[in-house]
Order: structure tokens, then C-alpha cells, then sequence
């Protein structure tokens, strides 16, 4: 963290999170919190929260939630320093210029060493590749059917056989043997020294949405292995939230963003004029990637290779989309194998009527699942329409549910009242309103051991931040080192601390952990589900449970490490005694 503690929660306190999010996220008060349609995963009904008093939002939906700093970066892709700097304005809060910052001041440094040595080494591709030496590679290219305005336009090129050469060119041009290497351009090799990582490849560069060269892919020409070389992350490339001809899809305006699967199929569709293709890099397409594509439309196509593994990828990426809250499609490529071969064979009208007849992402999976069954055989077939069934629960919107069921219906010929019986025997079972499945590196696993040790947890330090009076009273009794969960202890510490002092920032301590799925986490321990009985003593014995069962938790947790902990077994003992208090102790809630 590059600012001080002091600074980032002057910087937080000074931006309510309400009116934050609000510009974002139509919101409605309902009890003490705002509640709105959740800006991280599709939903047709509110289950995200934003509260005032703890500044916080938290998604019952899909587990999303922080602070308005973790708002700001998971919304708008936004670096920590993004998002302090943009609130920081937002307050009026002056920052200390980042010269300031020793650390801060290195790693930009390094950002643009990085960045300018990837130019350079972009240019001498370039230029190898209108070097005569480089005719292979230009010939390669043309033979693709790839325009020389269209190599212009990606900026494509050539490494040579001399693995030697860019190195000499780069070292040349003033850089450092050590930032080459880092930015995975050369390597060391016994018997030359420092080498060309590329060697005998059409070079793509990769681009960031500024068009600034962050990383390259080198193709082999013909067969050879591997057939793409990309180039490694470093400080500059971060495969998971960049995607390759972004920087001219952003502008493209076309009502929709088509994802492929390889960079030869986004030149060539671009070379067709539709430049709105984009490709992940080298690696499957991500949650953050599709954050990403949010900026820039609603409606993704995806047009990945028609073999088993593109329809595979299809699927997983369909998935993403969906949690992400866009709308996928599927593109059909039949009979080619790819973007890239349907054009070469068809050309631009003939895609163009495949991007207008693409299909619905669930008929798509409902299509690939009917592939799997042997509809003859009566009880395959009964498989595959509890499939469907199961499948259909996941809208959770009844006219949704209800129109899809019918289409279904219709298309496979099922009869649409068994179908609907099936649905409903489904949801009786699970509950209809099923949560969405968490996206990304989502948290509770429900069968999990340790989970409902973390769910107790949760529940007491929810109830604390509602109501910090109850501290004094309980206090005697727990500990942070109640906390068996090494996060959860950890915000557990910084919460006491503030209960201690009669100062809570409940959001504050989500700025403790840098990591997003930590954040998460963190902001899961203020936001549980808290029971509602309805008398007082109801309450207090609901309470009184919660507290029983941290404490037994953390009671059987240090006796088993006692052996091996001389800690352990001074907290198990004490443990013991408070837990037996406890048993016998009234805590009243007035
Ligand atoms: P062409 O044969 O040049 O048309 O390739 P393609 O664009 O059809 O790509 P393909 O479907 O084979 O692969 C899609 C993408 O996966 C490529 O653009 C690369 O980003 C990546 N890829 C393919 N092969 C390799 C490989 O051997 N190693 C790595 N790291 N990535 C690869
Ligand atoms: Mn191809």
C-alpha cells in the first residue's frame, strides 16, 4: 500500500458509500440498508445491500461485497490507486504527490522500462519483417490473405533466425540485460549468452486499451511446437484482464463485442470490417476479462472454434458471462473450423448472417447437453429432461423461467405440463430461489467442515457491528483468538481494537487485505444473515447460542493442537473456563 493508513480512511470516510454507488446502482431504502439489482451477476431481483452505517455493500446473491474502494475497483476495473485517487478528488481530499512515494515512484519506473522496451523490441519485429531477411515471414502472412494495411494496422513482424540481433538492438538502444529478461523478450543461454526468446516467428503485439505494447504472441510458420508463443506475465502483462484488439473494439460501436478464441481470428474479422473482435491471450477467458467487456457492451458473441474443445471453451464462457451480468450468444462456425477459415470461405455477408442468427446461450448448452443422450433409450431420455428441468431453475424470474420452459418444450418435443411438473419437483427440492453461483473466487463451500465453525463467526461479528454495545458485555469472554479462520482473525483483531476504543470502521478493515477475494471475505464477516426472532428472550437466546458455538469451536480447536502448541494448550485451558462461565452466564440484550 502506497498511502498511509490515516490518508486511505480519510480518503473513505470523506465518500459515502451510498451516494457512491448510487451513481452506479439504482437504489431503493428498505430497513436500514439500500438495496439494488447487483452490478456483479445477472439478477432480475434486489439482493444487493449498501449500508450506510458500515459502509459497506455486501450481494446476498453472489457474495460480492467491500467497501467503496473495492466498489470502485470491481465496477470499474479500477487499480487501488485509481480508485484513491478518483475518490480523493471526489471529496477534495489533496494527495501527496507521488514523487513522494519512494516505492511507488520505483514501480512506475519500472512500468515504463517495461513498456518502452516492448516498443522498441515491437518496431524491430516490424522492420524485420519488411527486411528482406524477413521474407519468409511476410510471405507467411500473405499467404494467410492478410493485407499489408492490415499487418500495418496490428502492428505484425518478425523474429529472425539470429536469436542474437534483438538483443544487440535493444542493449543498443540503452536497455539493461536484466529489464530485457523481465520483460520475457530474452533469455540466457550457456553457449550464446543472452538470447532472443523468439525466434523464427510472426510476432503479434499485444496491446493494451491505450495501444501501449504490453506483451507478444509469436506463431511458428507451419507446424512446429508450440504453435504460439506468448509472452510471460511480468509487471506490464497481466493475461487475465487484457484482451487482445480491445483497443480497437472499444470504438467499434457495433452493439456487441464478438470473442474468439485466437489472434489470426481477430485480425482477419477485423480485415473484414468487423472490428469489434476481441481474443483472450493465449489463456481462457476470464471473470475479469468479462468485467472488462462490461464497459463496453451487454452483448457478447462468442465465436470459438466449432471442435470439441472450442465448444467446451464455449460453454465455460458462457458461464463467465453470465455471472458477469452480460448476455452471451453463440456464433455457429460449421462447417469451418474457425473465424479465421469461415472468412477466407465465405466471406463478410455470410458471417454477417451468422453473428444475426446467433444463438441464445441456453439453447446453446440445452443443444450440446441433448448430444450427450441417446433419445431412443427411454431412460436416457428421462435424464436429459430432469436436465433440462434442473436447468431451468436456475432463472429465478417465474416469466422467464415460464417462456424458456415453453421454447424448450417445443423445440424437443416434450410435453410442456410434464416438463413443468419436472421444474417444479426440481425447485421443491432446492429451493427455487437458488443463489447464482458464486462468481470468481467465490467463498462459502457449503460442505465445507470449517464453515459452519466461520458461519458462527460471522453471525457474532455482524451482531457486534450492529449493535457495539453489546461488546462490554461480552468481552470477558472472547478473544480474537476465538477467530479460527487466520482472515477472519485477523479483522477480528482491528474490530476489537475499535470496539475497545468505541470507534467501529467495519469498512475500514476491508482496506487491511489487498487481495479481492479477501476483501470479500472480510466484508462476508459484517454481513451475515442475522436471525430475527421475534420476542427478547428469543434474542438473547439466539445470541447466547452464537456465542456458545464460536467458543466450543475455538475450545475443540486449540485441545486438538495442544500437543503440538504450547500456546494452544494456555488457550484451551482458558478456553475451558470461559466456555463453562459461559454455559451459565445470562447476557441480557437491553
Ligand atoms: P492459427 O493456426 O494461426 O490460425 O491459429 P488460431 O488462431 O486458429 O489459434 P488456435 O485455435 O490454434 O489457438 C487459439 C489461441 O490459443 C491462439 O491465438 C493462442 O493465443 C493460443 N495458443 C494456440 N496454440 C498455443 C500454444 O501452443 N501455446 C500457447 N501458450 N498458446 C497457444
Ligand atoms: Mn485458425
Amino acid at each position: 500500500m502506497h498511502y498511509s493508513e490515516e490518508l486511505v480512511e480519510e480518503v473513505r470516510t470523506r465518500n459515502d458509500i451510498v451516494d457512491v454507488v448510487a451513481g452506479y446502482v439504482k437504489l431503493q431504502k428498505r430497513g436500514s440498508n439500500h438495496w439494488g439489482l447487483c452490478p456483479f451477476h445477472n439478477e432480475k431481483t434486489p439482493s444487493f445491500s449498501v449500508s450506510g452505517a458500515k459502509q459497506m455493500y455486501y450481494c446476498f446473491g453472489c457474495g460480492a461485497g467491500g467497501n467503496v474502494f473495492t466498489f470502485l475497483m470491481n465496477y470499474e476495473n479500477y487499480s487501488f490507486s485509481e480508485a484513491m485517487k478518483v475518490l480523493a478528488d471526489r471529496a477534495g481530499v489533496q494527495l501527496p504527490e507521488e514523487q513522494d512515494d519512494e516505492q511507488m515512484r520505483q514501480r512506475e519506473n519500472k512500468r515504463a522500462r517495461l513498456l518502452a522496451v516492448n516498443k522498441e523490441a515491437a518496431k524491430f519485429f516490424y522492420y524485420q519483417l519488411r527486411d528482406p531477411r524477413g521474407a519468409v515471414g511476410l510471405r507467411y502472412l500473405q499467404n494467410r490473405q492478410l493485407t499489408e494495411e492490415t499487418m500495418h494496422k496490428f502492428g505484425l513482424g518478425y523474429a529472425g533466425k539470429s536469436g542474437e540481433e534483438l538483443v544487440r538492438y535493444l542493449r543498443q538502444k540503452g536497455f539493461e540485460d536484466e529489464l530485457i529478461k523481465e520483460a520475457g523478450l530474452a533469455s540466457h543461454s550457456e553457449r550464446h549468452g543472452l538470447v532472443s526468446q523468439f525466434w523464427n516467428r510472426v510476432m503479434f503485439p499485444i496491446q493494451d486499451i491505450n495501444r501501449r505494447v504490453i506483451g507478444f504472441g509469436g506463431r511458428v510458420m507451419g507446424d512446429g511446437n508450440p504453435k504460439y508463443l506468448n509472452s510471460p506475465e511480468t509487471p506490464i502483462f497481466d493475461k487475465r484482464r487484457n484482451l487482445y484488439g480491445l483497443n480497437f473494439a472499444r470504438t467499434a460501436r457495433s452493439g456487441n463485442i464478438i470473442l474468439c478464441e485466437g489472434y489470426m481470428d481477430v485480425i482477419s474479422m477485423h480485415q473484414a470490417g468487423f472490428t469489434q473482435a476481441v481474443a483472450s491471450l493465449g489463456t481462457a477467458f476470464t471473470p475479469e476479462q468479462a468485467n472488462l467487456l462490461r464497459r463496453y457492451t451487454e452483448n457478447v458473441l462468442l465465436a470459438y472454434d466449432s471442435d470439441g474443445a472450442g465448444v467446451k471453451a464455449a460453454l465455460r464462457g458462457i458461464k463467465i458471462l453470465r455471472e458477469a451480468g452480460l448476455t452471451g450468444k453463440v456464433i455457429n462456425m460449421q462447417p469451418y473450423k474457425d473465424p479465421d477459415e469461415f472468412m477466407k470461405a465465405l466471406g463478410r455477408e455470410a458471417f454477417q448472417e451468422r453473428i444475426d442468427n446467433a444463438e441464445n446461450s441456453f439453447f446453446f448448452e440445452i443443444r450440446i447437453l441433448a448430444g450427450q443422450f441417446n433419445m431412443s433409450d427411454p431412460e436416457e431420455k428421462t435424464r436429459f429432461h430432469r436436465e433440462i428441468a434442473k436447468k431451468l431453475c436456475g432463472f429465478s424470474e417465474d416469466v422467464e423461467r415460464d417462456n424458456y420452459l415453453q421454447a424448450v418444450a417445443d423445440k424437443y418435443l416434450i410435453g410442456i405440463e410434464n416438463l413443468r411438473k419436472l421444474v417444479n419437483a426440481y425447485a421443491a427440492q432446492t429451493g427455487l430461489a437458488k443463489p447464482l453461483e458464486r462468481p470468481r473466487s467465490g467463498i462459502q463451500r457449503r460442505d465445507d467442515p470449517g464453515e459452519s465453525a466461520r458461519r458462527s463467526q460471522r453471525l457474532l461479528v455482524t451482531w457486534l457491528a450492529e449493535e457495539p454495545a453489546l461488546y462490554g458485555k461480552v468481552k470477558k469472554y472472547i478473544s480474537p483468538e476465538d477467530f479460527t479462520d487466520e482472515l477472519y482473525r485477523k479483522a477480528a483483531e482491528k474490530f476489537f481494537q475499535g470496539l475497545e476504543s468505541g470507534d467501529v470502521q467495519p469498512a475500514g478493515i476491508i482496506s487491511m487485505f489487498e487481495d479481492e477475494s479477501e476483501q470479500r471475505q472480510a466484508a462476508a464477516l459484517f454481513n451475515a444473515n442475522l436471525p430475527k426472532p421475534e420476542s427478547a428472550s428469543e434474542r438473547e437466546k439466539a445470541f447466547h447460542d452464537i456465542l456458545l458455538a464460536v467458543k466450543k469451536n475455538s475450545y475443540e480447536y486449540y485441545t486438538e493442537k495442544m500437543g503440538t502448541d504450547i500456546g494452544a494448550l494456555k488457550l484451551a485451558l482458558e478456553g475451558r473456563k470461559a466456555l463453562e462461565e459461559l454455559a451459565k452466564a445470562h447476557i441480557s440484550l437491553d
